[in-house]
C-alpha cells in the first residue's frame, strides 16, 4: 500500500493573542525553507486569530484550522461558530470532538458526528477526535470505548480527503505522561481495523493522529509507531521552536 501522506496539527485551545502571530511567522519561516517536512502542518488558534492567521499563513505551507464548530449553519447559538464561517475566515480544517468538549461541554458521539457532517457541508476536513480516560484504561477499556466512540462520531461517507481521526488519549493529554510506542500500535492497528470497517478503502487510507503530550524529545519514538500518519500537538505547537522539532521527524 502507499505510504499515507502525514499531517501535523497544532491544538493551540484558548491560548494565543495577536501577538503570537510572531509564532506563525517563525513556524512558516521554519517550513518553507530548505527543511520543509515531508507532512502537511496545520495550526488551530482560537477562534478570535483564524482570519488573520489564514490571510497571513497563505501560500507559506501551514493551513489553518478551527477547534470546534456548531452543526448548523446559522441561527441563535450565542457564542458558537457556525462550519462555514470557519471556512469563510480561511480555515480549511476543524477539530470536533476533542476530550476538552466532550468534558466541559458534554458533548457526546451523536454531537461529534453533527459536527464532523457540518464540516464537511462546509467543505473542511473534520479532525475527529476519540480517546479513553485513565479510569477506562485500568478497567481494560480502552478499546472498547474508543471502538465505540469511532462508529458513533464517524459519519457515514468519511473519505481519508473530509476526515482525519485523532487518537488521544485523556490521560496523556498536557500531563507528560505518553502511552508506549507498543501500546499506541496496537490502538492505531485496532482503530485501522475499525475505519477499514466504517470506510472501506478509504478508511485504509485515512490520517490517523496520535495526540497526547507529543513533543520534540518523543517525537521521533511516537510518530514512526505503525499506523501512525502525524500528531494532534497541544502545548509544544505554541512554540514555534518546540513544533519544528516535532515536524523534524518527518524531515525528507
Ligand atoms: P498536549 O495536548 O500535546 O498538550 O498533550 C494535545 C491535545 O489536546 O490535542
Amino acid at each position: 500500500m502507499a505510504s499515507i501522506w502525514p499531517l501535523v496539527a497544532g491544538n493551540w485551545k484558548m491560548n494565543g493573542l495577536r501577538s503570537s502571530r510572531a509564532e506563525l511567522e517563525d513556524l512558516i519561516r521554519g517550513v518553507s525553507g530548505g527543511q520543509a517536512p515531508a507532512a502537511d502542518v496545520m495550526i488551530c488558534p482560537p477562534a478570535t486569530l483564524i482570519a488573520s492567521f489564514a490571510e497571513f499563513a497563505h501560500g507559506g505551507g501551514v493551513a489553518i484550522g478551527g477547534q470546534d464548530c456548531h452543526a448548523e449553519t446559522s441561527g441563535a447559538h450565542t457564542g458558537d461558530i457556525a462550519a462555514e464561517m470557519l471556512a469563510d475566515a480561511g480555515a480549511t480544517a476543524v477539530i470536533v470532538g476533542h476530550s476538552e468538549r466532550r468534558a466541559d461541554h458534554k458533548e457526546s458521539d451523536g454531537d461529534v458526528q453533527a459536527k464532523a457532517k457540518a464540516a464537511w457541508r462546509a467543505g473542511l476536513t473534520a479532525i475527529i477526535c476519540v480517546g479513553e480516560t485513565q479510569a477506562q484504561r485500568n478497567a481494560g477499556d480502552a478499546f472498547s470505548v474508543v471502538a465505540r466512540q469511532l462508529r458513533g462520531s464517524v459519519p457515514q461517507g468519511a473519505t481519508a480527503a473530509n476526515s482525519v481521526i485523532a487518537y488521544e488519549p485523556v490521560w496523556a493529554i498536557g500531563t507528560g505522561v505518553t502511552p508506549t510506542p507498543e501500546d499506541i500500535a496496537e490502538m492505531h492497528a485496532m482503530i485501522r481495523t475499525e475505519m477499514d470497517g466504517i470506510a472501506g478503502a478509504e478508511g485504509a487510507r485515512m490520517r490517523l493522529l496520535y495526540g497526547g503530550s507529543v513533543k520534540p524529545q518523543n517525537a521521533a519514538d511516537l510518530l514512526t509507531v505503525a499506523n501512525v500518519n502525524g500528531a494532534l500537538v497541544g502545548g509544544a505547537s505554541l512554540n514555534a521552536a518546540d513544533f519544528l522539532g516535532i515536524l523534524a521527524t518527518y524531515r525528507w
